[in-house]
């Protein structure tokens, strides 16, 4: 029975690259995104670049009745998970109360709701399987409060806790749980979030996602609860333990307001 890595996201930034990364490896893949076009091309690339199985799933992970099909259609199939890739995501920037609350229902959603519905199906059926590894994209911003992207940094701060929780539990049921915290990445969630990313961070300490997709797969090999790319975003995640929480506060809301466009 073909066992396939679930990547959602997977057409764009960090997930396309992670299932170039899980491609080269021979993994057999089942990409998850709501551009269909978008979709239809990643999935011809990587058949064409690296000779693996892709299948298809169109899927706007905002619309929990989305994300039920798509569950459903996975058990329909009777199709076997054995990594869950939980990348999708997107942040809003600028003040929480002069947002739609549309785009932060959806943020939500998204970022968490969708993840969380996805962990606990796949979970559930990777715990009777005995087997299976879950990596959830969070986010350095998760680890500190983020004015001015408030409910973004909220949602990856959650998403950090539950992998971690999770990691505990799923581990006597032979499941592993892994959390990726990337720092600024070059892709296109920044203009679709309206933030300057040349303001957001000096080029030079940029990751690419290919850069950020070669380090994760690697490091899943020995199964770490928290992969954090690069000493320096690893400095960033402990920052916020260094110093008192005012000044943290403080810091990010200052650096956030200078970047949003
Ligand atoms: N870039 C960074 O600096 C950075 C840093 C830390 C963490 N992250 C996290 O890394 C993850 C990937 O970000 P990225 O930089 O690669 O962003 P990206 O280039 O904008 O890619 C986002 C992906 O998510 C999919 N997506 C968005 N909304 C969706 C929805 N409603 N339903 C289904 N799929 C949806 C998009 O596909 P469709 O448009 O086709 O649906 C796309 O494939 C996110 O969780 C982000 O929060 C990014």
């Amino acid at each position: 029975m073909t066992a396939y890595t679930l990547i959602t996201g997977a057409t764009s930034g960090i997930g396309l690259a992670l299932a170039h990364e899980f491609a080269r490896r021979g993994d057999a893949l089942l990409l998850v995104a709501r551009r269909a076009e978008a979709l239809a091309d990643t999935a011809a690339t990587l058949r064409a670049q690296h000779g693996v199985e892709v299948l298809e799933r169109v899927c706007d992970l905002a619309d929990s009745a989305s994300v039920s099909a798509l569950i459903a259609g996975i058990e329909r199939d009777s199709l076997r998970v054995a990594r869950l890739i939980n990348n999708a995501g997107f942040a809003t920037a600028g003040a929480f109360v002069d947002q739609s609350w549309q785009a932060e229902r959806d943020l939500l959603m998204v970022n968490v709701l969708s993840l969380t519905q996805l962990c606990h199906a796949i979970g559930g059926q990777m715990a009777r399987a005995g087997g299976g590894h879950i990596l959830n994209v969070a986010s350095i911003t998760g680890f500190m409060p983020g004015p001015w992207m408030s409910n973004y940094a909220a949602s990856k701060s959650f998403v950090i806790i539950l992998s971690e929780s999770l990691r505990e539990e799923l581990a006597e049921r032979g499941v592993k749980v892994s959390v990726l915290c990337p720092g600024t990445t070059r892709s296109p969630f920044f203009a679709k979030a309206n933030i300057a990313i040349e303001k957001a961070a000096p080029d030079k300490l940029i990751m690419s996602p290919e850069e950020v997709a070669r380090i994760t797969v690697a490091a899943m090999e020995r199964n770490p609860a928290i992969i954090v790319p690069k000493w320096r975003n690893k400095l960033l995640a402990i920052a916020p333990r260094l110093g008192p929480r005012w000044l943290l506060r403080k810091v990010v809301a200052s650096l956030h307001k200078s970047v949003v466009a």
